[in-house]
């Protein structure tokens, strides 16, 4: 038999889908693994499906995306993000994930570079490896909040390096950049000459103040930009994404999508078409329940002497739990096997997480009660014997 591929033979699996798998097998564990809002998709936004179903809605659509769909994210991008983005520069993807690959493969030659945060989203790795291409991690880790410093960034920039991700809000962090670094970071690009892939998935849920698109500071067309419906209006099944980017690179993104998805799912489409259109006030109920669990787990937190880093937007926060001495992989399974309560490893997001566990807010006020007072037992058991 011949062998498979070696770059897929290699890739690291995500360790937020190994822990997740062993919860799903665990009875009665608190879930603050994956970040998937609990709350439903908004009805009206479910019944446009259907509707488009029952109507025989139901066959392939352009490889880009229904027109009537990329106007009403045309529209959105104003009126939330206030980028002035004409239909024809936007292309409904399956998901920001294939948004984001199909982005990797446009611009990557083998053997590539692309740069990272550190600590990231495990998938950005496995995207830039499946396209061909490498991985340079720059440094946005605890002792800078999350934050990168495009002072010291010149020094990641090699021969090879064709661009550069930023993510703000962040998974895993919840770190959110200023507009100010924003446009330090778009500035750093354009001198070195990369792309910018802007993951923005978390445009709708910042807490203290605006999100900063990094497109809003792109003055010669270098900015690649991803949305999602997935956490914005409970979306994830229903894989909605959307890719706003310069003219030249639309051709290559649209032509990428007939291999990698052929086309979008037709009802999604229209379910995502009615999000857009309709009543907006779901978002602003889900970003107020997810700030009131931030500070819930601020609060449980406060007096426990355990570190945590307060996130500005997203629903993820980062605890540290370096006085458990044992790699964040083992200390998530011995906690979902013996508390029966589910985290992300640190380690999963790059060296960057070492001694860290991500938490996903994004569940009941409850659940994340009960959950985070059988983490913080677990930290303290541990700090005690060790
Ligand atoms: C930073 C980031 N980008 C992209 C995605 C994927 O979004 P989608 O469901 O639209 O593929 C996620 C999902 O967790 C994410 O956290």
């Amino acid at each position: 038999m011949k062998p498979l591929a070696r770059t897929v033979a290699e890739m690291p699996q995500s360790g937020i889908r190994e822990i997740a798998n062993l919860a799903a097998r665990t009875p009665d564990c608190v879930r603050l693994d994956l970040g998937e809002p609990h709350f439903p998709t908004p009805p009206h936004i479910v019944e446009a499906a259907c509707q488009a179903a029952r109507d025989g809605f139901t066959k392939y659509t352009p490889p880009v995306g229904l027109l009537s769909l990329r106007q009403a994210i045309s529209e959105k991008l104003q009126r939330v993000n206030g980028l002035d983005v004409p239909a024809d520069g936007i292309v409904a993807v399956s998901g920001a994930t294939s948004g984001l690959f199909t982005a990797c493969l446009s611009i990557l030659e083998h053997g590539d570079e692309i740069l990272l945060p550190n600590p990231a989203w495990p998938n950005w790795e496995m995207m830039v490896l499946s396209a061909g291409g490498k991985i340079r991690y720059y440094p946005a880790d605890s002792s800078r909040n999350f934050l990168p410093d495009p002072g010291e960034l010149d020094a990641y920039v090699g021969d090879r390096t064709r661009g550069i991700i930023l993510n703000s809000p962040s998974n895993p962090t919840g770190a959110v950049m200023s507009p100010g670094l924003v446009r330090e970071m778009v500035d750093f690009a354009r001198r070195h000459d990369l792309w910018v892939i802007a993951d923005e998935c978390y445009d709708e849920f910042v807490f203290d103040e605006e999100h900063t698109c990094a497109a809003r500071f792109d003055g010669d067309g270098r900015v690649i930009s991803l949305f999602s419906c997935s956490k914005t209006y409970a979306m994830t099944g229903w894989r909605v994404g959307y890719v706003a980017c310069p003219q030249d690179l639309i051709e290559v993104m649209a032509k990428l999508q007939q291999p990698v998805i052929g086309s979008i799912c037709s009802v999604a489409q229209k379910a995502a078409e009615a999000a857009f259109r309709g009543p907006q006030d779901s978002i602003a109920v889900m970003r107020d329940y997810y700030r009131g669990n931030r500070d819930l787990a601020a609060d449980m937190f406060a007096d426990t002497g355990i570190r945590t880093w307060s996130p500005g937007g997203a629903f993820y926060m980062m605890v540290d739990i370096s006085t458990a001495s044992m790699d964040t992989y083992d200390f998530a399974k011995r906690l979902v096997r013996s508390r029966q309560v589910s985290v992300a490893p640190g380690e999963t997001f790059g060296p960057g997480g070492r001694g860290l566990v991500r938490l996903s807010l994004a569940t009941s006020r409850d659940k994340l009660e009960t959950g985070l007072e059988r983490l913080i037992e677990a930290i303290r058991a541990d700090s005690q014997s060790a």
